[in-house]
């Protein structure tokens, strides 16, 4: 972070007037074998206005005014627990500057609750935001915006391509999480496939067990280098490549057709795994007309409704679309 700004109350001159616009991807975070490391950018999008009034309130406590259109509007709380407000307030805290008021307009499309990295690309929207407004103010790098997001978010592999894009990998270091972006191979094409249901992210944590099998451990390692290579080099490896031990058998009795759906579609050779925390289905087709395929399938197969969702790769992650200063 750089530069510096005093302190004040009401709104700063410098940020009154200022507007943001930015757009931020879905996720689909571990791609079977990289828990909480690997992650995939896809093209679904929330959209995210936040502005600054040019009017001093003259209040110590920020005004808030916040509209939710699409996915989460009338149940996403409107106040300072929205978790939007609470990575821009985040942001402006390092940064050093008091938050001013704030109107937010979000246009969300990302499926809430479905391991589609919704809370995520909440935290990065706010994060790119703040960014954005204190942009000339303060600066932040690559690794502040992440770290900034991570805390939020608890890990890193949601957050990481929902800010930078591609496939991601990310780690932790003593100094915060860092990450290396890749491009896919174009010959993969991802395919969702949504259920109705929701399933808390904390609920599938608590089904992780302290410790795993030497040889499970790896059994990972091996699958998660490997789809690395499939993943940008040689997409006919990704059935192998998308094997896991490490979290999907623990958390399957808490979302039992998603594991029976995987089951069937693996069956039949195609790259399935949880997105993230589930309980979405993630398949890594080679063409989209195994794509067609699996949705075939799982039409054929599933109890309830499923939503097909063929989306591409995102390559640009979180983008500041529109800005006014
Ligand atoms: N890696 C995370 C998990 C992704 O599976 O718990 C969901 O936030």
């Amino acid at each position: 972070m750089t530069g510096a700004v005093a302190a004040g109350t009401g709104i700063s001159p410098s940020l009154a007037g200022r507007r943001v616009q930015v757009k931020v991807p879905a996720t689909s975070a571990n791609l079977g074998p990289g828990f909480d490391t690997l992650g995939l950018a896809l093209a679904k999008y929330d959209e995210l206005e936040v502005s600054v009034p040019t009017e001093s309130t003259g209040q110590d406590v920020p005004r808030l005014d916040i509209e939710v259109h699409g996915v989460g509007a009338g149940e996403v709380p409107l106040d300072e627990t929205h978790l939007v407000v609470r990575a821009i307030a985040h942001t402006f805290a390092r940064a050093g500057v008091p938050l001013p008021p704030l109107r937010l307009v979000a246009h969300n499309s990302i499926p809430h609750g479905r391991g589609l990295g919704s809370s995520g690309a909440a935290i990065v929207a706010g994060v790119v935001a703040a960014q954005g407004l204190l942009d000339g103010i303060v600066e932040f790098s690559a690794d502040e915006l992440l770290d900034l997001a991570t805390e939020l978010e608890g890990h890193p592999d949601n957050v990481a391509p929902a800010l930078f894009g591609g496939l991601t990998i990310a780690w932790v270091t003593p100094e915060g999480p860092r990450h290396k972006k890749l491009i896919v191979h174009r010959g993969v094409s991802p395919l969702v496939l949504v259920p109705e249901h929701e399933m808390s992210t904390a609920l599938a944590r608590s089904l992780q067990p302290e410790s795993v099998p030497h040889e499970d451990a790896v059994f990972n390692v091996s699958r998660s280098a490997l789809l690395i290579a499939a993943l940008i080099q040689s997409p006919e490896l990704l059935f192998q490549a998308t094997e896991d031990k490490l979290h999907q058998h623990y958390r399957a009795k808490a979302m039992p057709e998603t594991d029976r759906l995987i089951r069937v579609l693996r069956e039949a050779g195609h790259p399935a795994v949880v997105s993230g925390a589930g309980p979405s289905i993630l398949v890594l087709a080679s063409d989209p007309s195994e794509r067609a395929a699996a949705i075939a399938l799982v039409e054929a197969s599933a109890d309830t409704a499923w939503q097909a969702l063929p989306l591409a790769v995102d390559f640009k992650g979180a983008t500041v679309v529109n800005a006014e200063r």
